[in-house]
């Protein structure tokens, strides 16, 4: 997502930011609300009928599918004419030239696929580290130990992509987060054949919801299943002490073939945000109130979280 957001747009080889990223982020919110909001209606019925909710939805899609299409024209044309200026024009890192460098997507295809990968990044991603800040702000000890296990891996210094693979507890702390709050929180498949699921058979074609929510909090499967304790992940079973029963309860990212494709994106950017803020910022909670969540398409807080960051004498 680096090239929708970052980047001059004026060198060789970077491609130019998305002028209207606001207005975007804004349809693609508007997106998960008014799907979230015909999960009691069937689309199919809300577009005969034409419900209100359906033409937002619509508005909504149409008008990220044209920011979209205006970005994507823009960088092809800007990337066509580097290329016709310079021997190295298709090489560099982003999404719009590795899809023109393949040569059998259609620009069209590509607008769908950018607004496709931005509805499934951000509000997941963005939402995940919300957690994450909010749940440490309320365990001290928790962040304490994830600042010691920075500050000895990095030795003081800002983290770099090498320390990221020495920060076991940093991991843990957003499994662990994503475990209390799973920002996807139904799985859902249709049943390629007849199956008996806990005593009920269920016929093929059938939609199978899968609550990651109540998975993720059930004792049968987690030691004080609703306490946040990162190091429950951590491979040294002395350390973990066995407080997790079965991690297959956790699948925060899905499972299978079509399990999620930006994990990694999403672990690696949440692993330097959260380490970074940790390092220089003391984070505290401003209420003791504890936050609700939304289950929605996207898990959101209930309220605002609102948090007081202090100004770490380090780095
Ligand atoms: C914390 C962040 C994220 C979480 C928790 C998350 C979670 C999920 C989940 C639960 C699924 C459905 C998996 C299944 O049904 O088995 C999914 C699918 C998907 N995710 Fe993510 N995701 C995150 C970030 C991202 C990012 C950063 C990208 C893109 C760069 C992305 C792209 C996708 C795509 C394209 C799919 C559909 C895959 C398919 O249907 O084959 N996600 N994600």
């Amino acid at each position: 997502m680096n090239e929708m957001t970052g980047g001059t747009g004026s060198g060789s080889g970077s491609e130019k930011p998305m002028a209207n990223i606001h207005e975007f982020v804004h349809c693609v919110q508007q997106i998960f609300v008014e799907s979230a909001n015909m999960q009691l209606i069937p689309p199919k019925l809300a577009f005969r009928l034409n419900l209100p909710v359906w033409s937002r939805f619509e508005g909504a899609a149409r008008k990220a599918l044209d920011l979209a299409r205006t970005y994507v024209n823009e960088n092809v044309e800007h990337i066509r004419n580097e290329v016709n200026g310079e021997s190295d024009g298709m090489s560099g890192q982003g999404i719009i030239r590795q899809l023109l460098n393949d040569g059998s997507i259609s620009v069209e295809e590509m607008v769908r696929i950018i607004v496709d990968l931005f509805i499934a990044a951000a509000d997941t991603t963005s939402h995940a580290t919300q957690w994450a800040l909010y749940l440490l702000s309320r365990n001290p000890q928790c962040q304490r130990r994830m600042l010691d296990e920075v500050n000895s891996v990095t030795g003081g210094h800002i983290v770099e992509e090498c320390h990221l693979p020495h920060l076991s507890y940093t991991k843990g702390v957003i499994k662990e987060a994503l475990r209390l709050y799973p920002v996807a929180p139904f799985l859902t498949r249709y049943l390629s054949h007849d199956m008996e699921l806990s005593g009920y058979g269920i016929p093929s074609g059938k939609l199978i919801v899968m609550s990651l929510y109540t998975t993720g909090r059930k004792c049968e499967y987690f030691n004080d299943a609703n306490q946040f304790m990162p190091e429950r992940w951590l491979r040294d079973k002395e350390l973990a002490n066995h407080q997790t029963i079965n991690t297959h309860a956790c699948l925060p990212f899905g499972l299978g073939v079509r399990s999620c494709i930006g994990r990694r994106v999403a672990e690696i950017q949440m692993q330097f945000l959260l380490s970074r803020i940790v390092q220089k910022f003391q984070l505290s909670a401003v209420s003791n109130k504890e936050i609700g969540i939304n289950l929605r398409m996207i898990a959101t807080p209930e309220q605002p979280i609102h948090l007081a960051l202090k100004k770490r004498a380090t780095l």
